[in-house]
């Protein structure tokens, strides 16, 4: 008899009952899920896998969030800024290795200082790199201005996590003040859209107090807001964070399922999107972005933050490649990725399909 999962998944239809099936899906269930997930990542964005060189620019931040471990009470590390240079460096790197694109990370700032750097930087990158390369942004929630400015300036894409759509769970692992506004945030993703970015968001699987139907919930978020690209990750603990000494009913290898479910079922409502295989799935797993690859990922992210600020970009514990160089990140990519018989598109920006079509309707 056909089970109850194997008909969703050729129905199509899905609301919350529908999704909380599919994340409680075990055995036969569960590959099942794997396999249409599988079969509508080829069947729609092939099994090319897209390059994002990732340069953790600065772990200074204004927020306190009660997860991270760059958050402004963090005493135990020590802040940086790369040079002008090393960001260029970096960039050149990506570029003459054909990676398509990078994403330039950072914790939050909103002084003009900061806003004047990223935005000249994106520049002379823009003028390194030419039109045919992805500059995606991830530096947090800032003004309408700062991010027409950044735009203006040649960044293209732009990754803001949403953490969790569920404003009650949000309040609880941010403080409870002006800087951590759920709404701004939302706010924040409708802005960036309206300016013309490719807009990624995301969220943590297995937080402190976080249950299915909040899962279920920031599934059908993604897909109302229109999402072009998608990360997501496990949430794993940081010693130096609130949260921490908190109870959670999640082990980290049930964090780590989940994350692959919650991957395929998004890849298989969101058939077109950019999804990244995220760093922290390789915390728990030592092949957890070939994993997710493998189902639903279609973007690959190398680091190429100069060794010695890795160690200090710990936005939790145990996170991967903080030893190796960007050499060692490029030859063990290959690797990976050909693991899984993955084919690495060199030299392509990767634009996600789903916001070509959504801008080549307006
Ligand atoms: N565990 C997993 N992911 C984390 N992030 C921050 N702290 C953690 C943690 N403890 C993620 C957030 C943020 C992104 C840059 O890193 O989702 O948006
Ligand atoms: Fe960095 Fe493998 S990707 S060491």
């Amino acid at each position: 008899m056909e089970s109850i999962v194997s008909k969703i998944l050729q129905h199509q239809k899905f609301s919350i009952p529908e999704i909380l099936i599919l994340l409680n899906a075990e055995n036969e269930d569960e590959r099942l899920l794997y396999q249409k997930a599988r079969e509508i990542k080829l069947l729609n964005t092939g099994d090319k896998v897209y390059l994002r060189g990732l340069i953790e620019f600065s772990n200074v931040c204004d927020k306190d969030c009660f997860y991270c471990g760059i958050r402004k009470s963090n005493k135990r590390i020590k802040r940086y800024f790369l040079s002008d240079e090393e960001v260029i460096k970096a960039s050149r790197f990506a570029f003459s290795n054909k990676y398509g694109s990078i994403v330039l990370l950072s914790g939050e700032m909103k002084s003009e200082k900061f806003v004047e750097r990223i935005e000249r930087l994106v520049k002379q990158i823009r003028q390194i790199t030419g039109d045919e390369f992805g500059i995606t942004l991830s530096c947090g929630e800032q003004s309408k201005t700062t991010y027409l400015r950044w735009f203006k300036a040649g960044a293209t894409r732009y990754l803001l996590r949403i953490e969790t759509a569920n404003e009650n769970l949000y309040n609880k692992i941010h403080p409870n003040d002006r800087s951590h506004d759920f709404q701004s945030r939302v706010n924040s993703l409708a802005v960036l859209k309206k300016i013309g970015y490719q807009v990624g968001t995301g969220i943590m699987v297995g937080l402190p107090g976080q249950t299915l139907l909040h899962l279920a919930e920031d599934i059908l978020f993604m897909k109302k807001l229109d999402i072009d690209m998608c990360g997501i990750g496990p949430f794993i603990e940081h010693h130096e964070t609130p949260l921490f000494h908190h109870n959670n009913i999640w082990d980290l290898d049930s964090r780590f399922d989940l994350t692959l479910k919650v991957l395929a079922i998004i890849r298989i409502m969101m058939k077109n999107i950019n999804i990244a295989a995220s760093t922290a799935l390789q915390s728990i797993d030592k092949f957890g972005r070939e994993k997710a690859i493998q189902l639903a990922a279609n973007v690959f992210m190398p680091n190429l933050t100069p060794v010695h600020y890795r160690e200090d970009y710990s936005l939790y514990d145990n996170k991967s490649c903080v030893k190796e160089s960007p050499d060692d990140c490029q030859i063990c990519t290959t690797a990976r990725i050909e693991m899984v018989n993955g084919n690495i598109a060199f030299g392509e920006p990767g634009d996600s399909t789903h916001y070509i079509l959504r801008k080549s309707k307006v």
